[in-house]
């Protein structure tokens, strides 16, 4: 072979195999992925969904608007990138079609630039409302979900019943599934309380957004491999946070999705060999929306956060509840996740936030524990150990270089990512996708 070719054809392996990335959050979500996203997809290709539904809400701003993605990968406000909703979401059209108009009506372009995979499951009605039961019937109990059919649409597909949107794309097969499955579950909607669902209004309401839809769904596994093959670069778009993994999180507290790392094949079938690198996300302090444990919550720092107006939920609008930076829960994500690189987000909330506390460990039964606990009453009895470090009492919004950060912020960030195990990328200290630090 020619020198030249033999180079070419080394320096397509390595871009074949350096360059896809799958970004989890390493928390409870909300971490910031979706700004990270926006940094990175600066230099990807493709960027993929592969798990969850809209129950994900991800921030991004993008020319000075604010935009919220819930199903569409955030890569679809950048031109020229692909965005690829993979087989492991689960999609309700209707939602899928209003998230499509409203970035029109906001000036995106929606064509060739989204596939949708003929594979994923669907949110119907009777989902949702089950959803919503359920919760009610809890009462204290309850999980405290997003409300949009998550838990009972994943119940399906592993009950292997569930409808898919090859089904919703043919409209004499997706009627006579659908009679079937809301007559089932009428059944079950009238003993839980609930009022049955027509099935004339869901029929035709699903029907017209599939049409809509349709011209949009494809193989994506096929269509991934191809692009891969190119030696496209393809980062895969985690929903939701290592603690709502149905496996790994804080169970029965959790998401019914696989939200760490191994969720990215599974969810678009791209095999394990074929991923580069894993960046987690975390918030320079810990939030959680819904119900569970949350070991290193603390109100004061949840009042001084939410008066500065931040952390309220991008899907729901709750008011997040909000902790200290919890180490033994980052650390265990590293491990799940293999995560590579840190993307720590959120310093600027601790600007003027001093004394900080940092857990590094919890204590349950007068045991120190260095990794969380299955159990969620456990986890709900843990203690934190705290270290405390003085504050650096001033903005860090502006800096854009790791030197450019306050000497306390600075040894901040360096601290937590020896705690959690993998070596620091980027700090994000605004909203913006300016207001970054790549290292
Ligand atoms: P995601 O679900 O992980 O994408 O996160 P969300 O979008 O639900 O919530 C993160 C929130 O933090 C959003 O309002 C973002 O605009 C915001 N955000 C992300 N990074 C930063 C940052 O470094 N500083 C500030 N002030 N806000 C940030
Ligand atoms: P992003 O992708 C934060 C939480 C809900 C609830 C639990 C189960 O924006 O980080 P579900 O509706 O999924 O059955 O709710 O999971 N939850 C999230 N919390 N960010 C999310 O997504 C979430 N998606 C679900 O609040 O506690
Ligand atoms: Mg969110």
């Amino acid at each position: 072979m020619h020198s030249a070719e033999r180079i070419g054809k080394i320096f397509c392996l390595f871009r074949i195999s350096m360059a896809n990335t799958i970004l989890i959050g390493a928390q409870w979500g909300d971490e910031g992925k979706g700004k990270i996203i926006d940094v990175l997809t600066a230099k990807a290709d493709v960027v993929v969904r592969s798990q969850g539904g809209n129950n994900a809400g991800h921030t991004v701003i993008h020319r000075d608007a604010k935009y919220i993605l819930h199903m569409i990968p955030s890569g679809i406000l950048r031109r020229g990138k692909t965005c690829v909703i993979g087989n492991g979401v689960v999609i309700d059209p209707i939602a899928l079609v209003s998230e499509m108009e409203g970035l029109r009506k906001s000036g995106i372009k929606i064509g060739n630039n989204l596939l949708i995979s003929d594979c994923a499951h669907l949110v119907l009605p009777y989902h949702r409302v089950i959803d919503e039961q359920r919760e009610l019937r809890k009462g204290r109990a309850k999980i405290g979900t997003t409300k949009r059919g998550i838990g009972p649409a994943y119940g399906d597909k592993a009950a292997r019943t569930g409808l898919r949107v090859s089904d919703l794309i043919q409209p004499v097969l997706f009627s006579k599934k659908l009679q079937a499955k809301i007559l089932e579950n009428n059944s079950i909607l009238v003993a839980l309380g609930a009022r049955p669902i027509r099935f004339r209004e869901v029929n035709e309401s699903y029907l017209a957004a599939g049409k809509k839809l349709r011209p949009f769904v494809c193989n994506t596994v096929v269509y991934l491999h191809r692009a891969l093959q190119r030696g496209k670069e393809v980062l895969f778009e985690g929903a939701q946070g290592t603690f709502l993994d149905i496996d790994h999180g804080t169970y029965p507290y959790v998401t019914s999705s696989n939200t760490t790392a191994g969720g990215a094949c599974t969810g678009t079938g791209v095999p394990p060999h074929r991923m580069d690198r894993v960046v987690g996300v975390m918030k320079a302090y810990t939030t959680r929306v819904g119900e569970g444990a949350l070991p290193t919550e603390d109100r004061q720092l949840a009042a001084t956060l939410h008066k500065l107006g931040r952390e309220f939920g991008a899907t729901t609008g709750r008011a997040r509840r909000c902790g200290w930076f919890d180490a033994v829960a980052t650390r265990y994500a590293t491990m799940i996740n293999g995560i590579d690189e840190l993307a720590i987000t959120n310093l600027d909330g601790l600007d003027h936030v001093d004394p900080i506390r940092v857990c590094v460990a919890y204590r349950l039964n007068r045991k120190r524990l260095n990794v969380p606990p299955c159990d969620a009453a456990q986890l709900d009895n843990c203690e934190p150990i705290y270290k405390e470090m003085r504050g650096w009492n001033q903005s860090t919004r502006s800096a854009r270089k790791l030197s450019q950060l306050p000497s306390r912020a600075k040894d901040y960030v360096r601290y937590i990512s020896e705690l959690t195990g993998a070596r620091l990328s980027i700090v994000s200290v605004g909203p913006a996708r300016g207001e970054t630090i790549i290292l």
